[in-house]
């Protein structure tokens, strides 16, 4: 059984394939302490690991009622302001007015399977047992139900264990069982004390058009954290913090990782304490948080998903991507090949009308381009972005002949069609506000700062949320809609609303996102076979909360084939490729300005959900033909990336000259490396790469040439690329092994030195 009581040693002994965490009852005053994370080992006493009995500050004597014994006692959950003075895991404000939290363990459940969260995207075990619990040995939960007497509050501590992708996942339920309301001012999902083992942390930061670009930094005494307080998880800061040791590499070492499975406001923190211990954390960002919990209601924390790897950040990726392929994103799309798109906003941007979008779907049927997708400016009088949104009435002055007639049109080409909302927002010059000014996120006495010319509709208001959803639908079932592209184009400011009493204003941001998820839900449950891509001004809306709803996010508006190694490595190291956006666009890219050849570009969006953003009726005719080889590489090889390990080789943001990885099949029969030289380099010999990921016994054959390597030859010999005459040079290497080959263990004579 992955989860287990030892009861004489008092451990909560959690395993999954690779990896063991251990929880640990301190039996006088009950506190739940952490034990160990890591290598899986056998389960025995290993309660001295938290060193109860040590003396801080008292040689002499373990005196247990000084703070320092709290100070640096190893918790799986700290309470607040009595006496742990690291970070806390939550904070409560009385009616009296006092903070002070303490958990004492009451009791425990161990179940299979995993129970949902409501209202909040979570992972699950199966899809079809969302609803039940689950029932799977594979996938068992941990229920510590622990209680702050005082403040007559239970805190349920949650953790479950999915066996083979090596996560942990943990949420926390608290329940207000006294007279008095309580204000809960800090609710963490997740916290994790560690001995210090030489870590640097691993974050995602970035902006507009350069989002998730990787950084590693030291852990100095005290914190440091990345977070965001922009109401979404933004552009800027990732939802996702990894700590792993210094000589760590894509391979080799110790990398213990969290994200969050949310999409507002969040904190994730490494704590470098006095004894070098770092306390890791991770929940909804605390600033401007107050909820109020009245008798008998709860609270549930979004979940953090917690993965151990002893090898490596690569590894770590991996049990992300599976974790995420396997058991959060869901519905029809969620293992299937998506329709080749192409999307008009970079082709047109707001000046097109029927007769522009069907030019670009004719051409583009004719070259093997399966949906378009019109983008942002078919609504209200929306011709720039100062206004309409809200008024999601179809614009007939430029979708001549109507939605329906244009998408009747589309299909007859034989192509699908898909269509782009913004419906969190609002403009000023709209009907929607000026009949209801007061459905916008504002202050009272206070010009909300606009940007992008545009407000935020206040989605904790069930109102707005019914219109807002009746206006999308509306439009869905007009016509024959297979795709929408759900953007939101501002982040949150001037935090106030009209519904909210004043007591409840700092509920705000998270009732918007949980109203985000309650339309977002309502809408893939009503239209089950929309293909439903999330996008915020790009990239800003990429986490692990949105993949529940959306089998793939917009990963950033910079299409621009280079930039996007960088933008796509960050991103993939934490999110599976299946799930991430990506197009061929026109040169010189409308972002950077760079020009890059058509054949890299096609490359480059490989690595995602593939698709086109271009006007197909301007670029050259050299160009269009080389779209349906494209499209039958992408069909190809689709499958395979979609499912496969993937393995970082080389990265171009680390050695600004080449950019390579690889998927390798379940079953290492199969794998693709994408190599893209970034700079081609004057009398270069050809560069060697060794492959990753494969069976040293195979012998596989590249790009169906007739000479086959073994194995192991690959990854420890390597192959030589030729060097690259000019810049931007990419290429892609098919590996099979086949039946006939695995068994043929000889290897040709042949020995080329170079594969082309
Ligand atoms: C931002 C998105 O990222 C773009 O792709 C496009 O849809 C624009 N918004 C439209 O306003």
């Amino acid at each position: 059984m992955a989860i287990a009581y030892m009861e004489k040693e008092k451990l909560f002994w959690i395993d999954t394939k690779n990896t063991s965490y251990v929880i640990g009852i301190v039996d006088k005053e009950q506190f739940v302490g952490h034990v160990y994370y890591g290598k899986r080992m056998q389960r025995q006493d290993i309660f001295y690991l938290m060193r109860t009995g040590e003396a801080p500050f008292v040689p002499s004597k373990n005196n247990r009622e000084r703070s320092a014994f709290l100070d640096s006692l190893p918790m799986e959950y700290a309470g607040d302001g009595l006496g742990d003075y690291r970070e806390s895991s939550i904070s409560v404000k009385t009616k009296g007015g006092h903070a002070g939290v303490s958990l004492a363990f009451g009791s425990y459940e161990i179940k299979k399977g995993k129970p949902r969260l409501n209202g909040l995207p979570a992972t699950f075990y199966r899809e079809e047992d969302m609803r039940g619990e689950g029932a799977n040995e594979e996938c068992m939960t941990l229920i510590l139900h622990c209680r702050d007497e005082a403040l007559e509050l239970d805190i349920d501590l949650l953790y479950t264990a999915f066996e083979q992708e090596d996560v942990i996942t943990r949420s926390v339920t608290v329940r207000n069982t006294g007279k008095n309301e309580l204000f809960l001012t800090k609710v963490f999902s997740a916290s994790l004390d560690l001995d210090n083992q030489d870590f640097e942390m691993v974050t995602l930061h970035g902006s507009w058009a350069r989002e998730r670009q990787v950084e590693y930094r030291e852990i100095g005494y005290g914190k440091q954290s990345v977070g965001s307080l922009r109401g979404v998880s933004s552009h800027q800061e990732h939802p996702f913090l990894a700590l792993k040791e210094k000589n760590a590499g894509e391979d080799t070492g110790s990398v213990y990782a969290m994200h969050f499975v949310y999409s507002g406001n969040f904190l994730a923190q490494a704590e470098r304490t006095q004894h070098n211990m770092i306390r890791m954390t991770m929940g909804i960002h605390p600033k401007n948080f107050s909820w109020r919990l009245g008798t008998s209601e709860e609270f549930c924390t979004p979940e953090a998903i917690l993965t151990y790897s002893s090898a490596g950040m690569g590894q770590m990726t991996r049990n992300l991507h599976d974790m995420y392929r396997n058991h959060l994103i869901r519905g029809k799309y969620k293992d299937k090949k998506r329709p080749v798109l192409i999307n008009n906003w970079e082709a047109t941007y707001f000046d097109f009308d029927t007769e522009r979008l069907l030019d670009i779907a004719k051409r583009a049927a004719g070259l093997g381009i399966e949906m378009l997708v019109m983008d942002d400016g078919w609504f209200g009088h929306r011709n720039s972005d100062n206004s309409s949104l809200g008024d999601w009435q179809v614009n007939e002055e430029k979708i001549i002949g109507g939605l329906k007639h244009l998408v009747d049109e589309v299909n007859a080409l034989g192509m699908r069609f898909g269509i782009w909302f913004e419906p969190e927002m609002v403009s000023p010059d709209s009907k929607l506000y000026r009949k209801h000014p007061d459905w916008a996120i504002k202050i009272p006495g206070r010009e909300p700062a606009l940007s992008r010319n545009q407000y935020v509709l206040d989605f904790s208001r069930s109102d707005v949320r019914e219109y807002v959803y009746e206006s999308v639908a509306q439009i869905l079932h007009g016509a024959n809609i297979e795709y929408v592209k759900w953007d939101m184009n501002r982040q949150l400011s001037d935090l106030g609303s009209a519904f909210l009493s004043p007591e409840c204003q700092g509920e705000l941001s998270h009732r918007y996102v949980l109203g985000l998820y309650e339309l977002q839900e309502r809408l893939i449950q009503e239209f089950p076979d929309l293909l439903l891509e999330n996008c915020s001004g790009g990239g800003a809306r990429f986490d692990p909360g949105m993949l529940y709803y959306s089998p793939q996010i917009w990963c950033s508006d910079d299409t621009d084939a280079i930039e996007r190694l960088k933008i796509q490595e960050g991103t993939a190291m934490i999110y599976p490729l299946s799930a991430i956006g990506a197009h061929v666009s026109d040169c010189p890219n409308h972002t950077v300005g760079r020009s890059t050849p058509f054949e890299t570009r096609g490359i480059v969006a490989l690595a995602g959900t593939f698709g086109y953003e271009l006007d197909i009726t301007k670029i050259s005719e050299e160009e269009q033909q080389m779209i349906p080889k494209q499209i039958e590489v992408y069909h190809k090889y689709n499958d395979l990336i979609r499912r496969g390990d993937y393995y970082r080789i080389a990265s171009y943001s680390a050695n600004h000259e080449y950019d390579c990885y690889m998927v390798v099949s379940k079953d290492k029969r199969e794998a693709l490396m994408t190599y893209i030289q970034v700079l081609g380099e004057p009398n270069r010999r050809s560069r060697r790469i060794c492959l990753k990921g494969l069976k040293p016994e195979y012998n596989y054959r590249i790009n169906g040439k007739d000479r086959v390597y073994g194995g192991d030859v690959l990854m420890s010999g390597g192959i030589l690329i030729e060097s690259r005459k000019g810049d931007f040079k990419g290429e892609i290497f098919y590996l099979n092994a086949q039946e006939s080959v695995i068994k043929d263990k000889k290897l040709d004579k042949k020995n080329d030195k170079n594969i082309k």
